[in-house]
């Protein structure tokens, strides 16, 4: 391995698909527990509402990353946990709980890296219009701050949103996460919305003395199948609505004019008021890369190339990774970037004691490991990597069926045992 000095390991979670404990302490539904509730939204009409129990087992699950020797632990704060209702003030109860992670990572030798927003808007956020509401912007910015104003002396990185593609897109446009509601216009809407939360957040913790302070896009390859011009257009616009709508405002402070020009031509128009890019683009110590595949568009189809697929039907493309980061890196200069996911489902079959001997996972992290010692041999600024996941989890809406764990998770007795890809990874980190 050829990776710079310094580079840090770790293992990332979210709180609605490990947690469990919906209804303690002052918890009150996030648009996930509503969603799990409609009928077929969610792969057996599986939720949350247990998961892995990580409420109540939450200190053998930090002694389980100490014994992995994980250096950080990437986490996601319940928003209706800690702000019932998602208005008003912090719930003392449910702030608790994740001081308590704290002081066990802490005494394991784990460093917390916190994740604000990991898709469990409050319900009555969403009641009263959601994220395609300036509004909604503005409540997550008071959130940020109650969360800050009890552990930001106690955590050195912050992140805000995981993923707001998905949130905006997968959640306002394509109805296949929750809200599960399927508006174009709302997903765009909702995505300059959390974009602008993002911003407005990112300003009070900084104001506060945040030190470290960045967000995590989901980010692939697109590729073009032909230089034809259909071919080109496609993987284009692709790559502007992912990647490019979000990079180009954070970081240089404007929307893709491509971007904005395809909107108008579907009739959108993204709700942008004096100010909001400069918020937007408030400065950033660090962009976090979630990575699990890449595309070849022919046209309007997504053209199977032949590679070997993850259980989730994601075609397996480490050297997508190793073009991503260093393309990054060129376009997007002055921030380090790192890769807070990465990781893969596989139909896992445990022997008679529950061992998994997943080689399957084994090598795609292996190859996805070499991809990005590759990109820094090639010049860009990767910090470190989280694998995705500490254990197996609640899948949103695949549900349990899609194992991304290192860590087996038996739902019924809720054990855990560690798969051989936790084993490979702990050698990684020792090596
Ligand atoms: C990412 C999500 C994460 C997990 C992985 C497989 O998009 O951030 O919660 O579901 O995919």
């Amino acid at each position: 391995m050829n990776l710079p000095d310094h580079f840090r390991w770790g293992v990332a979670t979210s709180a609605y698909q490990i947690e469990g404990a919906v209804a303690e302490d002052g918890r009150t539904d996030s648009i996930w527990d509503t969603f799990c509730r409609v009928p077929s939204a969610v792969v057996n009409g599986e939720t949350g509402e247990v998961a892995c129990d990580h409420y109540h087992r939450m200190p053998s699950d930090v002694a389980l990353m100490r014994d992995l020797g994980v250096g950080l632990y990437r986490f996601s704060v319940s928003w209706p946990r800690v702000q019932p209702g998602g208005r008003g003030p912090a719930n003392r109860r449910g702030l608790d709980f994740y001081d308590r992670l704290v002081d066990e990572l802490q005494a394991a030798g784990i460093e917390p890296w916190l994740t604000l927003y990991h898709w469990d808007l409050p319900q009555e956020l969403e009641d009263a219009g959601g994220w395609p509401v300036r509004d909604t912007a503005l409540r997550f910015a008071d959130y940020a701050s109650l969360v800050y104003d009890r552990l930001g002396d106690r955590i050195p990185t912050w992140t805000t949103l995981n993923e707001p593609w998905c949130s905006a897109m997968l959640g306002y446009a394509y109805g296949r996460h929750a809200p599960g509601r399927t508006s174009l216009a709302d997903g765009y809407a909702a995505a300059h919305h959390l974009l602008l939360g993002h911003g407005l957040a990112a300003q009070r913790l900084r104001t506060a003395g945040a030190k470290s302070l960045g967000i995590t896009l989901n980010l692939g390859g697109h590729e073009p199948a032909t230089a034809a011009a259909a071919d080109v257009d496609a993987a284009r616009r692709a790559e502007g609505s992912t990647l490019r709508l979000y990079l180009d405002s954070l970081v240089r402070g404007a929307y893709p004019e491509d971007v904005v020009a395809d909107l108008a031509a579907q009739g959108i128009r993204l709700p942008i008021q004096e100010g909001d890019l400069e918020v937007i683009s408030t400065p950033l110590d660090l962009i976090g890369v979630n990575y699990y595949s890449s595309r070849v568009h022919s046209g309007e189809e997504i053209l199977a190339t032949g590679r070997p697929v993850t259980a989730m039907g994601w075609e397996i493309v480490p050297e997508g990774l190793t073009r991503l980061l260093v393309r990054l890196t060129r376009d997007y200069p002055g921030v380090p970037w790192w890769v807070t996911e990465n990781g893969a489902a596989f139909d896992d079959k445990p022997d008679a004691e529950g061992f998994v001997d997943d080689q399957d996972r084994v090598a795609y992290f292996a190859s996805h490991i070499d991809a990005i010692a590759e990109a820094c041999r090639q010049g860009a600024d990767v910090r470190g990597y989280f694998a995705w996941s500490l254990l197996d989890n609640f899948e949103w809406a695949e549900g349990y069926a899609k194992r991304f764990g290192i860590v087996r998770v038996d739902y019924e007795t809720q054990q855990r045992i560690p798969k051989q890809s936790a084993l490979y990874y702990r050698d990684v980190i020792t090596r």
